[in-house]
Formats: structure tokens, sequence, C-alpha cells
């Protein structure tokens, strides 16, 4: 100790102080190598959340080296360390050793654990943080060499995470303990499966014993009624090496340190929730007998109210009956009747094509496979490929497709998704002949009882006939899309705008619209856009919404219309405005949001009243909300969207502040594999626009990389890049941004509002990643995955960005030359721009 023995005393007084008063309000969270932890000492986080100290399990009097929180009088262990090894008496202890390694000795001073890093440097500092990571810091460089985030125990704690890198295979999972008074190390694990679309499984050593089933961005669609959890914050991110890792936020700091997942000896995982002062299971994976993986073997489908619970699906018959009716479901189902690829492969015999019988609300089998196909073609894409046995489409994910076996499925009540399953045309007719025809009686006596509604309707108020023509609306959107000269974007599905079929559900009534919003009333007017109006209005029920009313004369604006509903119907994140519901009736296209109360980012940020009630927080969390959302567009969805018209008036903001992404009119689906594309038509926002956009047409994530920096520029500094002529010397708010960045005087560009010298470090990181997402070449710009992680610190070190576009030309994507002039009073309307070619 030399030297230090002094410093190391009063730590020591210190620490017996805490425990002498129990109560100590400077409590050490951290230790160096000049000090050690007994057996009766703990470290404690800075907020006191967290504890870490030895601890014996209940009916066990080995001793064990943990973390557990720290607050509450009934102790969870969420870490253990020396799991496989523990202490049989009370003489351990935990210390840095001389290679910089965190260890813990027994009483005879054997190493029995330690952090095992091998290239440790010689002085560490060990740390405790507040979210329960222990972390190991290299004093000199304050870069972590070891955390216990990195090596889990049996729980999930937020913001941590659990990832499989889908090249290396290499995975992070949490492992169960043996028993409950046992936590050496048992035989189920918990991780990430990122083949295909990313699914989370509990793994009895290597087989799988429970799945959650299929991400889509929201949610896992294989756990019965988790929208009740959504809120609890699961996400899955997926990064440029391959890495996809499953992790839990939450916004709420209470909920936080308050909730956690763990593994259960017995291969649960449960989802545990402090109540007062104490503990209880809120969720746990395993409900019923239905949700062993495999349960009810190929084929069969399990269901929890039947009994017995399995049964095969239709067309299928038990394997071995024998079996089966012993209650041994373990060999599955076979078909009855081989399909017609089957019967028909090598021979020149050309049977009745297959069908597909739908089971509704169930947990989608493994082995999902991803097609890039819209909702109408899934069928048809499943039909033709013979190797295809089922399908399925769900919003967040689009098209599934299943070509193995299909195994685990179980019937929920409600939640879950509608499984379309191939048979033979036979299965079909079978049962199905007396329910065709009560069917078509059915189907026929409604159409009459509708021709004569309608009739009396017409009948009665002659104007009300146009209520028909929403019944034929697809057929008309059609013919005006295929009409339009301009639209010809080849290679993309943007292009199968024309097939787009508007759920039913999704049309809201015209009177009904008109009643909300009193009669499109002036005073319920919010705003005009590019392609319309926008109006406030209230629903019987209460829910406010908001109407974008489009112009009748705007034949542009009726291909956006159509883009629009078919995007956003198939979007669902925090970040992005929801579509309540769309509206055609005659000339009329309305569409209905929810109502966001504090209208567009732009109202506050270049307003000089408003503009002061930003705080550098709420810009943060702003900025955050944004890259979220497009991160949620390009990666998480399984659609990948590029907006292509990113700007501060088309964020909205909630009650909250919370940013939300709108207007999807320009947006564009990409195929999986598809990396950028080519556009005859620009259209986009000056100012905005990268300049490969602006000038080629060509788009990619990267051009919406470009406008999430100037917008991110603009929200710090407050001034408009559209029109800037805010500096004599610079031509844009980009070049303005980059002068002073190199002249070492970026003070000078954030905004005053915001300027508090605490964040001054972090602003300017901020403004350091905008100036990445705005360089010239789009190969130089970051991913979001990526921004996403500089903006939340996870990348330390960022690189230098290079010189900005528009920084030294004017900006030439004008086609008019009078433009050019009127550089400063270009409103910040999208512009539509058709280049010969
Ligand atoms: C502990 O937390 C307080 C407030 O949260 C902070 O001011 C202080 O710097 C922290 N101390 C350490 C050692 O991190
Ligand atoms: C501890 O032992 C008692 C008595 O054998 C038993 O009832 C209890 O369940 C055990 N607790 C644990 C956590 O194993
Ligand atoms: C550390 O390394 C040693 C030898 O390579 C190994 O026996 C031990 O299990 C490792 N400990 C941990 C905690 O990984
Ligand atoms: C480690 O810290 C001690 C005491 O603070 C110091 O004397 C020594 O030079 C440091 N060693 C290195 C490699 O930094
Ligand atoms: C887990 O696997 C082991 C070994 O294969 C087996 O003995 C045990 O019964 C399995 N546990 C469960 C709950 O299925
Ligand atoms: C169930 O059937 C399988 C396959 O025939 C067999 O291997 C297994 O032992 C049976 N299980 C039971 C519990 O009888
Ligand atoms: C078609 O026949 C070939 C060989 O005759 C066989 O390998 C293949 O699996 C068959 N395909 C199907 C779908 O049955
Ligand atoms: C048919 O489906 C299989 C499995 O999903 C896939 O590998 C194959 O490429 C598909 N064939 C065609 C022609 O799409």
């Amino acid at each position: 100790m030399g030297t230090n023995s002094g410093t190391s005393v009063r730590v020591l007084l210190l620490l017996f102080y805490c425990f002498w008063f129990e109560f100590c309000v400077y409590a050490i969270d951290t230790f160096t190598s000049t000090h050690f932890i007994k057996d009766s000492e703990t470290i404690v986080s800075n907020g006191s959340l967290f504890k870490l100290g030895f601890f014996s399990p209940s009916n066990s009097t080995k001793r064990y080296v943990g973390i557990w929180y720290g607050k509450i009088s009934v102790s969870s262990v969420v870490w253990v360390a020396n799991r496989d090894k523990p202490l049989n008496d009370a003489s351990g202890i935990v210390k840095i050793s001389e290679d910089g390694n965190l260890q813990i000795l027994n009483g005879e001073k054997e190493v029995i654990w330690s952090s095992n890093v091998s290239n440790a440097v010689s002085n560490t500092t060990a740390q405790l943080l507040d979210s329960g990571n222990l972390v190991l810091k290299d004093d000199s460089s304050g870069r972590i060499i070891w955390e216990s985030f990195q090596h889990p125990s049996h729980a999930l704690l937020a913001n941590m995470k659990l990832s499989t890198n889908i090249n290396t295979g290499e995975k992070l999972v949490l492992t169960s303990w043996k028993e409950a008074s046992d936590p050496s190390i048992g035989s189920f694990s918990f991780g990430v499966d990122p083949s295909n679309i990313a699914q989370t499984f509990i793994w009895n050593g290597s087989h799988p014993y429970y799945c959650s089933g299929p991400w889509n961005g929201q949610i896992f669609i294989g756990v019965a009624n988790m929208n009740s959890y959504v809120s609890n914050g699961f996400r899955m991110d997926h990064d440029e090496e391959g890495t996809v890792s499953v992790s839990f936020t939450t916004s709420d700091d209470f909920f936080s340190f308050s909730l956690y997942y763990a593994v259960t000896p017995e291969g649960t995982m449960e989802e545990i929730y402090r109540q007062k002062e104490d503990w209880e299971v809120t969720w746990e994976s395993k409900q019923t007998e239905c949700d062993v993986y495999g349960k009810c073997g190929v084929f069969g489908i399990c269901n929890p109210k039947n009994s017995p619970i399995c049964s095969c699906l239709r067309g299928y018959e038990p394997k071995s009956v024998e079996e089966w009716n012993r209650g041994n479901w373990t060999s599955g189902c076979v078909r009855k009747t081989p399909l017609q690829c089957e019967r028909t492969n090598g021979s020149s015999e050309v049977g009745k094509i297959d069908g597909f019988f739908r089971v509704t609300t169930v947990k989608v089998p493994d082995f999902v496979e991803w097609v890039p196909a819209l909702k109408n073609q899934c069928r048809d894409m499943c039909l033709k490929n013979c190797s295809c046995i089922a399908y399925s489409y769900n919003n967040g994910i689009g098209c599934m497709s299943w070509s193995r076996d299909l195994i685990d499925m179980q019937k929920f009540s409600s939640s879950g998704a509608d499984l379309y399953i191939r048979v033979a045309d036979t299965e079909l007719d079978e049962k199905g002949n007396v329910k065709v025809i009560v069917s078509v009686i059915v189907i026929i006596g409604t159409i009459t009882i509708i021709c004569i509604y309608f009739s009396c309707r017409c009948w009665m108020t002659k104007q009300r006939a146009r209520v028909r023509r929403e019944r034929i609306m697809e057929v008309s959107l059609f013919e005006r899309v295929n009409v339009h000269p301009n639209f010809s974007d080849a290679n993309m599905l943007g292009n199968n705008v024309n097939q787009v079929k508007l759920e039913e559900q999704l049309l809201i009534n015209f009177e009904k619209l008109v009643t909300a919003t009193n009669n499109f009333h002036e005073a319920n007017k919010l705003g005009q856009g590019g392609f319309g109006s926008v109006y406030r209005g209230k629903l019987p029920g209460g829910q406010e919404i908001a109407v974008k009313r489009l112009s009748r004369a705007s034949a542009q604006g009726l291909e956006e219309f159509v883009n629009e509903v078919m995007v956003i119907s198939n979007v669902q994140h925090r970040n992005l405005v929801r579509l309540l519901g769309c509206c055609t009736e005659g000339d009329e296209k309305m569409l209905v949001y929810e109502y966001l109360p504090n209208k567009s980012l732009d109202a506050f940020l270049f307003d000089p009243v408003k503009r002061d009630s930003l705080t550098w927080r709420k810009c943060f969390s702003i900025i955050e909300g944004i890259a979220r959302g497009l991160l949620y567009l390009h990666r998480e969805s399984r659609l990948r969207i590029i907006h292509r018209d990113l700007k501060a008036s088309n964020i909205l903001l909630d009650e909250d502040m919370n940013p939300k992404i709108s207007d999807f009119g320009m947006a564009r689906i990409f195929q999986a594999k598809q990396d950028k594309a080519n556009t005859v038509r620009i259209s986009g926002t000056y100012g905005y626009m990268s300049p490969e956009y602006a000038m080629e047409g060509i788009f990619s994530e990267k051009s919406d990389v470009f406008s999430f920096g100037v917008l991110l520029l603009e929200i710090i500094s407050g001034i408009k890049s559209a029109g800037f002529c805010h500096d004599e010397h610079s031509l844009s708010l980009l070049g303005y941004a980059w002068k002073l960045w190199n002249g070492d005087s970026m003070e000078a560009f954030i905004d005053g509002s915001m300027s508090e010298e605490c964040y001054q470090e972090e602003i300017l990181r901020c403004i350091h990643v905008g100036l990445l997402c705005v360089q010239e070449l789009a190969k130089d710009r970051p991913s979001i995955s990526i921004v996403v992680s500089m903006l939340c610190s996870e990348i330390a070190h960022l690189p230098s960005p290079k010189p900005p576009a528009y920084s030294e030309r004017q900006i030439t994507i004008d086609t008019e030359s009078s433009r050019r002039q009127n550089l400063c009073s270009v409103n910040q309307v999208t512009v539509t721009n058709v280049q010969a070619r």
C-alpha cells in the first residue's frame, strides 16, 4: 500500500461509518488497486440503486460475490461473479490485482475468480454504476476494459444488451442458476437468434425450449398479449458488423431500477417488478404447457384451452396415431394428401392448383423467412414457389413465408398472427362444399341487401350517390395513377403503388370528418402544406384528430396520397406519426392522423419567443427521437423505407415534446438488398437535399442521413437552412458551420437559448455528428444506426468530418436560373423538379 495507506485508511473508515450508520450520504462506488473489499463490506453505486458485496443464497452457507438492488430491503441478486466457485467461509476479498484485473481471493490468497482481461493495464479502477453495471476502467485513458454487462449472469437489466453476431456466431446470453440456492451455471440460457427475422429463445443446453416469435419492430409477435408491455421499451438493434442485440430501455428512471428480467432455474423468463418493498413476477414466458417449444411436434398446433391440448392442422394427421393417443405428441403430424407441387414434380400431369386455409390468431411457427413482397403479393409469392408451405403478413415485418416443417404453433385467444397454410385443393373442398354453398347464398343475399340499400339512398338524395364511389376507389386510383406520365421510377417496390389495396378498416366516412372539423372551418385550420390544408377535429368519441385535406386540383397529390397510406399503414413507431384512417369521396382525398398539440418543430425552432422554451435537454431528446424514428424506417421495420423529405416542418411534437416524423408522401420502399435508387422525379426541399439527390436524382439511406444532419444543425443553431442569409461570407448553413468548426469558434453557432455551460461538450459532439452527416460524399456519411450510437456516446472517438456539401459553391440544382437570386426568400415548401433525361 505504501504511500497510499493514508487514503485507504480514510476510505476504510468511511466504509466503516457507512455500515455503522446505515445511512451514508457519500457512498463509495469506486475502488482501486490500493483498497479491497472484505466479506462484511459492500460498495454502493452513486445513487445507491445497486450494491456489490458478498452474499449467500437462501438455504446455502456458501459465499458469493454479486450485485443486488440496494434500495430495497428484500434483496434481489442480479449478477454473480464466482458462480461456479463459491467461498466456503467469510474470509474472501475482492481486489484489483497488479495486472489491473478484478479478482476474488479466498482465505488462502488463492485466486478463485478473475475478470481475465489478458492485456489489462496496470492501474485500473472499478466502479459500480447506477445502471447496475460494474465497470473496470483504465485510469490513464478512461477506457472501459471490462464490464459486468458484457458478462451477464441470469438477469437482464435496463440498457443491458444481449447480442449475437450473425457472422461469427458469437453470443451473449443469460444463463440460469442451477437451483434457487445454487448460482452455478444451469442448463437454460436466453438470447437472440438473428437468423432471418430476429427472435429470442430460451435454450435447454443446445435445444430450443421457448421461442418468442419474430420481432416486428415493436413487439415479439409470438408472445401472447405483448402489447401491454411495449411501454417497457424492448428494442432490437442491428449494427454494421452484423450484431443483433435485444435490450429494453425505460424513459422513466424509476422504472429502470424497479424492473428487470431473469431466467429461472426451471427455464422460464420472468419479468420482475418492484411493488413497494417487495418484488413481484408480473409476467412469465411459460404460462401453459403450450409455451414449451415444439410441444405438439411438426404440423401440430397447441391450444391450452383444448383437451388434449394438441391437434393436427387441417389436412394433416398424426404420424403415429397410437403414440398421439397416448399423449406423446413429439413426432407430430403428416400431410394427408400430397400437394399439387409434389404430385406434378417430374411428371407431366397437371393437377388442380393448391389452396390455403387460414388459421387466425396464432403464434407463428419457427424457421420463418422474410420475403420482399407487399401484402397483396404475399399469397402469390407463396403459391408460385413449391417449397413455400405457409405464409403470413404482419404490418411491422411484411411478408413472411415458411419452407421447413412447421413447428411451435400455438392458438391464442387474441393477438398473434393469421397464418395461411398450403393444402391440396381436395382438402379445401372436402369439408368446404357445404360451406361454399352456404357462403354463396349469404354473399348473394348480402349483396342484394346492399344494392337495395344503396338504391334507396340514391333515390333519397342524389348527391349521396357519391358514397358508392368509395367502394370502387381502388379502381379509380389505378386509372389515375397509371395515366400520370411522370411516374416511372423503375426498380422499386414503390412502383407498385398502383396495386395498393387500402384496407377497409382505414376508411373513414366523409360526413364524419365534416362534423369533426365543423365543416372544415377556418378556425380549425392548422396549416397549409404542399398538397393541401390541415384541419383539427374531434371525433364523436372525443379523440382529437388532424385531417389533411388534399387540394382537389393537385394530380400530384394523389400519388403522394396513395403512397403515404401504403407506407404509413405499414409502420408503427413512437417517433412516427400515426395514421388513423383515410377518406376518399369524389374529388376529396383526406388523411386522418393523431392530433399533436405542439404542431411542428419549425414553429419552435424559428420563432424567437417559443425558441426560448427549448432547453438543450429537450433539443437533445428531439434529435435523438428523430434519429430513432429514422433508424426504424431504415433498419428496424422490415420494409426499409427512405423518407426523402425530412425537414423541420415534417417533425411534429406531441404534448411532451416527443418528436414524430410525418409526411410520407415522398417515401419510397426499398427492397432488402437494394441500397440506392434513381429517380427522374426529384422531390424534396431545398436546403435539405443531399447533393447526389439534388443533382443526379440518386437517393439512398444516406440522403436521409444528410437531411437529418441539416436538421440537427438547424436545431442547434436555430437558423433556417433554406434561405440562409445569416453570414455574408458563407453560402449556406453548412458552410457557416464548417467555417466556425475550422475556426474553433463553434460557440457562436450555438443558439443563445441553450448555451448552458455544462452541456457544451455534448452540444459540440452533436455538431460533430451533424457535420459527419452532411459530408459531400454519401459513402463518407455514417449510417443512421451509427449516428444513433454516436449520439448516445456509445462510440467514443468520432472521425474528423470532411467538408460538407454546398460549403464552397452555390447550389446548382435549379433549372430555372431565377431561383438563384431568390435564395434568401425560398419558402420551405416541398418542390418537385422533373429533369429531362
Ligand atoms: C453522484 O451523483 C451526483 C448527482 O447525481 C453527481 O453530482 C456526482 O458527481 C456523482 N458522483 C460521482 C462520484 O460520480
Ligand atoms: C429453503 O428450505 C426450505 C425448507 O427445506 C424450503 O421450504 C424452501 O423452499 C427453501 N428455499 C429455497 C429458496 O430453496
Ligand atoms: C480465467 O482464465 C482461467 C485460465 O484461462 C480459467 O481457468 C478461468 O475459468 C477464467 N475465469 C473466468 C471468470 O473466466
Ligand atoms: C500507477 O499508480 C501509481 C500510484 O498512483 C503510480 O505511482 C504509478 O506510476 C502508476 N503506474 C502507471 C503505469 O501508470
Ligand atoms: C433439459 O434438458 C435436459 C437434458 O437434455 C433434460 O434432462 C431436461 O429434462 C430438460 N429440461 C426440461 C425442463 O425440459
Ligand atoms: C415419444 O415418442 C418418441 C418418438 O417415437 C420417443 O422417442 C419418446 O421416447 C416418446 N416419449 C415418451 C414419453 O413416451
Ligand atoms: C422433385 O423431384 C426431385 C427428384 O425427382 C426431388 O429431389 C425434389 O425434392 C422434388 N421436389 C418436391 C417439391 O417434391
Ligand atoms: C422458393 O423458396 C425457397 C425457400 O424459401 C427459396 O430458397 C427459393 O429461392 C424460392 N424460389 C423462388 C423461385 O423464388
